[in-house]
């Protein structure tokens, strides 16, 4: 474990990523478990340590907005929610450059790169002093729930990174935002810490396409995802005999709440390691208050639906 505010210990961290090996960091949305992102080898064995199915493409971090040219293409719209969000907990999903030196394996084959301009001082420090973007998934086994802490990383993925970077509890708590484009026109991918209304305040119209996990049209749709081991019920009032309940607000009784105040940027903070917390606790299942289906609370909600979806 090193200190993600220690000079030594970034140095140690960027010299250790540009030599293949894997660095979990903190970000202001979830830690990154962080490779080279220019070295195929090195992207390959964050999809080893993670156990995630090589279809599944990976998030490319850069340390400034002016270097997505190099790797990307731009449009109208893209540059507006990066000037906008950036740096921040917004992801970018754009066309690869020709030549683009970020490993195809972190696009999964697709002809696209997913960017983002990260804004925890540790994490900008880091991708400075590597001077390569760096790949990063938030740093848990691939299912299972973002780790907001160093402890979560170290609990899950201890053995196999060479070392975590300890910045303290994450801000925000939920992964980033991540927005593509159709024809040059943003669609929401996933929900996350910057959300819909913020965008469409800066660039108008933002597609949610119906049947992507970010609009689900059927829970059947929704693959099972940041999941705790116990099972999860949604918009309950209370618990049910052998259920721990989560509240929500102050028409919540009970001892674990989100947040008593109704707070969604608080309860989105809290959601990963409350959940963490529960499952580990008494009880055979997890029952959870309904959120909001505004702001931040169609994140929540998003990895709350996911969590709860059946299992394969
Ligand atoms: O906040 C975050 O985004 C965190 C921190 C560490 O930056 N990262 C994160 O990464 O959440 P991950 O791997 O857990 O989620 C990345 C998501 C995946 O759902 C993946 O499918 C999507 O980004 N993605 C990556 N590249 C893509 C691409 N080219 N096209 C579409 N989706 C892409
Ligand atoms: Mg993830």
């Amino acid at each position: 474990m090193g200190r993600a505010d220690r000079l030594e210990d970034l140095t140690r961290a960027a010299e250790l990523l540009l030599a293949g090996r894997l660095v979990a960091f903190p970000t202001e949305t979830v830690y990154g478990l962080g490779a080279d992102a220019t070295s195929g080898a090195a992207v390959a064995a964050i999809f080893a340590a993670k156990q995630r199915p090589a279809f599944n493409p990976l998030i490319s971090h850069l340390a400034d907005t002016g270097l997505v040219g190099e790797f990307a293409l731009w449009n109208d719209a893209a540059r507006a929610l990066a000037q906008a969000f950036w740096p921040g907990a917004l992801t970018l999903v754009l066309p690869r450059r020709e030549n683009c030196a970020i490993a195809r394996i972190a696009s999964a084959g697709l002809d696209s790169v997913a960017l983002r301009v990260p804004s925890h001082p540790a994490a900008r420090a880091l991708l400075a002093a590597a001077g390569r973007p760096i790949a990063a998934p938030s740093a848990n086994r691939s299912g299972r729930i973002s780790p907001t802490t160093a402890a979560h990383v170290a609990g899950e993925l201890g053995k196999d990174v060479a070392l975590i970077l300890d910045g303290g509890p994450c801000a925000i708590g939920l992964e980033s935002t991540i927005v593509g484009f159709h024809q040059k026109q943003p669609v929401l991918l996933r929900p996350g810490g910057i959300s819909i209304e913020q965008l469409r305040a800066v660039v108008g119209a933002v597609e949610v396409r119906a049947g992507t996990p970010a609009a689900p049209s059927a829970p059947g749709q929704l693959s099972s995802h940041y999941a705790p081991d116990k099972p999860l019920r949604l918009n309950a009032r209370q618990g049910a005999p052998g259920e721990v309940f989560l509240g929500f607000g102050p028409v919540s009784a009970g001892e674990h709440n989100l947040s008593p105040g109704g707070d969604l940027i608080e309860a989105a903070a809290k959601l990963f390691t409350m959940l963490r917390r529960l499952d580990r606790g008494p009880g055979e299942a997890i029952a959870v208050a309904p959120i909001p289906e505004h702001g931040l609370g169609r994140a929540i909600n998003d990895r709350l639906r996911r969590a709860a979806a059946p299992r394969f």
